[in-house]
């Protein structure tokens, strides 16, 4: 399938009985999302500053609604991550690179999932999506030096560490180390 005919119709998946990766739909997952994100654990190794605010409804489906959008304007791939029906992450693939032949990956799982294995299927599900549906050569990551999780889950799903890049992270305004890795087709 050519790759824009991809963004025409969004292309959910089943990852086991309980996981199901789906399209964003704002009006129904601003809260929940808004909920995670108040949980600063969730995002100690995330570029950018996030912090805990009040609940603002258009807000927050504004946020959701720039997904969609994301989705149709070709600029990326980011499917809800939901477990027995319930919102608990969110897994993307964008910044698609050399004649759409790379893409990176990006992900968070809520607290209160990890350690359950959850994101190392997710992402080998998304990783199968790319190159055989998608068509993509490499998929690639990024994972701050301390992340344990990611960088575990990453080796886990069968990307290998391409080396350390320096300074590369900046949160909260100060600069940290990242992993980069990489998953390529064959
Ligand atoms: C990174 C993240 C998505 C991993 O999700 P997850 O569903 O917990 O991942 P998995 O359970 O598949 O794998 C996690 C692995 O890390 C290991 N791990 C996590 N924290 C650890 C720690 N402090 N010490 C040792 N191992 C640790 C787990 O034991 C597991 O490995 P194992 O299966 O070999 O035991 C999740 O921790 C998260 O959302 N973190 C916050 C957001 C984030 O950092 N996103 C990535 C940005 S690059």
């Amino acid at each position: 399938m050519a790759f824009c005919d991809l963004f025409k119709e969004f292309v959910p998946i089943r990852v086991d009985e309980d996981i199901y990766l789906r399209q964003h739909e704002p009006e129904k997952d601003a809260r929940p999302f808004w909920e995670i994100y108040q949980d600063e654990d969730n995002f100690t190794y995330f570029g950018g500053d996030r912090r805990p605010c009040d609940y603002d409804e258009e807000r927050e489906i504004r946020k959701e609604a720039s997904r969609v959008k994301g989705f149709y304007g070709k600029r990326e791939y980011s499917w809800v991550v939901t477990c027995q029906g319930e919102v608990i992450g969110q897994i993307q693939l964008f910044n698609f690179l050399n004649h759409n032949t790379c893409a990176e990956v990006g992900y968070f799982i809520k607290k209160a999932y990890w350690n359950r294995g959850i994101n190392t299927k997710v992402l080998k599900a998304v990783c199968r999506f790319g190159i055989e549906t998608m068509g993509l050569e490499r998929i690639e990551a990024f994972a701050h030096v301390d992340n344990i999780g990611s960088n575990r889950t990453l080796q886990k799903a069968g990307f290998m560490k391409e080396g350390t890049l320096r300074k590369r992270f900046e949160i909260k305004g100060k600069l940290y180390d990242c992993n980069a890795y990489s998953f390529v087709r064959g």
